[in-house]
C-alpha cells in the first residue's frame, strides 16, 4: 500500500491561528476552468463558507449556483448570500447525493461541479468540532454533527484490529501500537485523549508534523464514511456534466487524490470526457505562502466533450 503523502501544512493544524475566515483555495484556478457563462449552472458540492460559490456568481452575471454542505455551520452563510441574491440556492446534505439533489431543484445537467474536500478553517479551529490537534474539545468529528456516531463512539466500538487496520489505511507505520494504547485508554472523550494515546505510543513530536495528525485525518475519514462518500460522488457527478461541462475536485492528501485519480483516468478512457491535465494542479508559490492550507492541495479537472444522450443544448444554455 502506498502511504498517502501529506505536507505540514494541511496535515498538522499546530500553525497559529488564521483568520476563521475560510479563504477558498485555488478560486482563480478553479474559476478559469470552471468558466462561468451566463445562464450556466454549478454546483458547490462543499459550500462551506461560499468563498468559490460566490467567485462564480461574480465570474458571470448569469450564472446559476447550486451549493450543498452536511455541515449545519454552512447553513447561516448560506441563507445570507440567498438572501441577497436569487441565481444562488442551497440544500443542507451530502454531495454523494447529489442526483437527488439536482432533481430536488429540477436540474438534469449542469455545467461544472466543484467538490472542495476537507475541512473549513471554522471547522479545523473551532475546539467544540472535536477536528482539532492544537485545541482539546469533544472527540467528534462529524460534518454532521447532528446524525452519525462520533469519533469517541467509533473508537469505543472497533475492535483494536479494526483500529490499526483503519490507521495503516491512512499511511500510519505504528497503527499496531497506537491501535493498542487507545485500546487500553478506552473510553477517550476528548482530542487531548486520542492525541494522549498515540503520543504514549509513538512518543512525542521530533519533526514539523504532528504525530497524531495521521490518526486523526483516519479517525475524521472513518467517520464521515469519506471514501465512500467521494466514490458515491465521483460515481454520480460525471454524468450530470453538459457538454463542456467540468467536474473540479480539491483534495488535500493523496488517500483522497488517489481516487479521484483514478476515477478521472478511467472516464477519460471513454469519448465522452477528458481529463483537464494529465497532472494535478497545485498552488502557486505566492498562494501557498499567503493560504498555508492550501499547501497540500491538488485540483484535478474532467471535462465532458461529447453530449449526453438526448441532450438539447440551447444558444441560451437553457437545454436540460
Ligand atoms: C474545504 S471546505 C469548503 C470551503 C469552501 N469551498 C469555501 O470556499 O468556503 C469543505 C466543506 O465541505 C463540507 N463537506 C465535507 N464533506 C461533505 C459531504 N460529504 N457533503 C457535503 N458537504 C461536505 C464540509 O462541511 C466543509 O464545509
Amino acid at each position: 500500500m502506498t502511504a498517502p503523502k501529506m505536507t505540514a501544512s494541511k496535515m498538522t493544524d499546530s500553525m497559529p491561528p488564521e483568520s476563521p475566515a475560510h479563504v477558498p483555495v485555488l478560486r482563480d484556478t478553479v474559476l478559469r476552468w470552471l468558466a462561468p457563462r451566463s445562464g450556466g449552472r454549478y454546483v458547490d458540492g462543499t459550500f462551506g463558507r461560499g468563498g468559490h460559490t460566490k467567485a462564480i456568481l461574480e465570474a458571470a452575471p448569469g450564472a446559476r449556483v447550486l451549493g450543498l454542505d452536511k455541515d449545519p455551520e454552512a447553513a447561516p452563510a448560506a441563507a445570507a448570500l440567498a438572501a441577497g441574491e436569487p441565481r444562488f440556492r442551497f440544500l443542507a446534505g451530502d454531495f454523494s447525493e447529489l442526483g437527488s439533489a439536482l432533481d430536488r431543484v429540477g436540474w438534469d445537467l449542469v455545467d461544472g461541479i466543484l467538490l472542495d474536500l476537507g475541512l473549513s478553517s471554522p471547522q479545523l479551529e473551532t475546539p467544540e468540532r472535536g477536528f482539532s490537534l492544537r485545541h482539546d474539545g469533544p472527540l467528534d468529528m462529524r460534518f454532521d454533527p447532528g446524525s452519525g456516531e462520533t469519533a469517541a463512539e467509533l473508537l469505543d466500538r472497533l475492535e483494536e484490529r479494526e483500529i490499526a487496520d483503519l490507521l495503516f489505511g491512512m499511511g500510519e507505520r505504528r497503527s499496531r501500537a497506537i491501535a493498542w494504547r487507545i485500546v487500553g485508554r478506552r473510553p477517550l472523550r476528548t482530542t487531548g485523549d486520542l492525541r494522549a494515546a498515540v503520543i504514549a505510543a509513538v512518543g512525542p513530536r521530533r519533526g514539523r508534523i504532528d504525530p497524531a495528525t495521521r490518526t486523526f485525518l483516519a479517525v475524521r475519514s472513518a467517520v464521515n464514511r469519506e471514501p465512500q462518500v467521494l466514490a458515491a460522488a465521483l460515481h454520480e457527478a460525471p454524468g450530470r456534466l453538459r457538454r463542456e461541462g467540468v467536474l473540479a475536485v480539491i483534495s488535500y492528501h493523496s488517500g483522497e487524490d488517489r481516487p479521484v485519480k483514478h476515477a478521472f483516468r478511467r472516464l477519460a478512457e471513454e469519448p465522452r470526457f477528458e481529463l483537464g491535465t494529465r497532472r494535478p494542479i497545485r498552488p502557486d508559490e505566492d498562494e501557498s505562502g499567503a493560504n498555508r492550507r492550501s499547501r497540500s492541495a491538488c485540483l484535478r479537472i474532467l471535462r465532458r466533450i461529447e453530449d449526453a444522450p438526448g441532450e438539447i443544448v440551447r444558444p441560451d444554455g437553457d437545454g436540460r
